[in-house]
């Protein structure tokens, strides 16, 4: 198993883990979440959600232990957390084309215009997401920033991900979404959320 920090020189690795070994028959409906936190929406996922299986990674040790730890306690064999930097992580641990879904909720909180340049989606990442997804693959993106929302539809429109709410929309939350920790509490507080439900287009859609 790979873990690297940001400031850790890339590690060549020459094959992917072995996810069928570590999920069964669930890895074929994989998933990942970068950046979980305290875990609110992966250890949810993995109550509520027994027929796929999560891999959350979150850089800060502190939160991805503690979570793993939950993860444990509470027997959930479906949700694998890992701790380190998920845009070095991410395409060492998954082949292009294996993703069901990729969850980015509340990703950083580099707002400010200065910060744009430490955004966790920025063109490069926009291009390994949708790489990294299946045919048909989500990506469900969440913020608090206004900015942020803005800026990632028309990167994320630019890479070829295909909008379910239409070009430079956004979405209401559907039915059955699981909240993630800071989405609780604005839930409760009414802020409102952007939310981002990001297709990769099947074969036969590509190039329209
Ligand atoms: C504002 S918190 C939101 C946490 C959670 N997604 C939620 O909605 O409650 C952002 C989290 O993303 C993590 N994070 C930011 N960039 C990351 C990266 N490149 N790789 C892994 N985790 C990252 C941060 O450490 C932090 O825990």
């Amino acid at each position: 198993m790979i873990f690297s920090g940001p400031d850790q020189a890339p590690i060549a690795v020459d094959r992917f883990p072995d996810w069928k070994a570590r999920f069964g028959d669930l890895a074929g409906r994989l998933e990942l979440e970068i950046g979980c936190g305290h875990g609110g929406y992966a250890l949810a996922f993995g109550r509520l959600r027994p027929g796929r299986a999560l891999v959350g990674i979150e850089q800060r040790k502190k939160f991805a232990t503690t979570v793993a730890e939950k993860v444990e306690r509470r027997g959930l064999g479906n949700v694998l957390i890992l701790q380190g930097d998920g845009r070095l992580l991410a395409p060492r641990l998954f082949a292009a084309g294996s993703l069901a879904a990729i969850h980015v909720h509340f990703p950083d909180p580099w707002w400010k215009r200065r910060h744009v340049r430490r955004r966790l989606v920025d063109d490069r990442m926009s291009t390994l997401l949708l790489r990294l997804l299946a045919p048909g693959g989500l990506l469900d993106f969440r913020t608090d920033v206004e900015r942020y929302a803005l800026d990632a539809v028309e990167r994320l429109e630019e890479v070829g991900f295909e909008n379910e709410a239409g070009p430079g929309r956004f979405c209401e939350a559907p039915p059955d979404e699981i909240p993630s920790t800071r989405e609780k509490r604005y839930l409760q507080t009414g802020q409102r959320v952007w939310r981002l439900r990001m297709r990769r287009r099947v074969a036969a859609d590509q190039g329209r």
